[in-house]
């Protein structure tokens, strides 16, 4: 399954109820680049909490629970005013189900072995004239990134690629895009081993990239 088939074979199987993912992988799998501690905290406290969270609004609007996560966010407005949705839990979908989908998406795309997606790879390569250039595009978005948030890589609906960096727990699929890659530059994915040191922590981070 090439990367760019994320959408179908990742993000559209991801209903109410949610739950949290099994990773593919120890939480030592990704030493020294990620250490286990990290991990542990970061798949069981943080996803495990927006899994919950996202649970518990859904589990009030029954008519949600038939759209996939990714459709609720990426019509999120007509939504919310199709079934009276609060602004409070609009916040709490955005922040809770893009926090779901994007930590989904980020155990997805890591391991501890290179499996590269030559689909992707040559896309990349066409779009950027090599992956060098690429990463240091990538990430100079996410170092620079202001605060706590996400840089990615993504599809736009005109079939365009771009990256950009967005913040908190926001997801591409509220502006539309789907996904492709995507790097979390939240303090807890990285503090307990570099500290401030974000933009150590993306140049490891690539060696635990599996798709690349
Ligand atoms: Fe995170």
């Amino acid at each position: 399954m090439s990367i760019l088939n994320l959408h179908k074979e990742v993000f559209s199987k991801i209903k109410y109820p949610f739950s949290l993912p099994e990773l593919l992988y120890s939480y030592d799998a990704l030493e020294p680049y990620i250490d286990a501690k990290t991990m542990q905290i970061h798949h069981q406290k943080h996803h495990g909490g927006y899994v919950n969270g996202i649970n518990e609004v859904f589990s009030r609007y029954e008519q949600l629970q038939k759209y996939a996560l990714w459709e609720v966010l990426q019509n999120l407005d007509e939504i919310a005013e199709k079934f009276d949705i609060p602004a409070e839990d609009v916040e709490k979908i955005v922040n809770m189900g893009g926090g779901h989908l994007n930590h989904t998406f980020f155990w997805y795309i890591m391991g501890p072995n290179k499996e590269v997606d030559k689909e992707l790879e040559g896309l990349i390569k066409e779009l950027f004239g090599s992956m060098e250039e690429f990463k240091a595009v990538f990430s100079e978005i996410a170092t620079k990134h202001f605060g706590s948030g996400w840089a990615f890589f993504v599809i736009n609906q005109d079939g365009d690629y771009e990256l950009y960096s967005l913040l908190n727990q926001d997801n591409p699929y509220l502006l539309g895009d789907k996904p492709i890659i995507g790097l979390d530059v939240w303090e807890h994915a990285y503090y307990l081993k570099y500290q401030n040191r974000r933009a150590e922590y993306i140049r490891n981070w690539w060696n635990v990239l599996k798709v690349l």
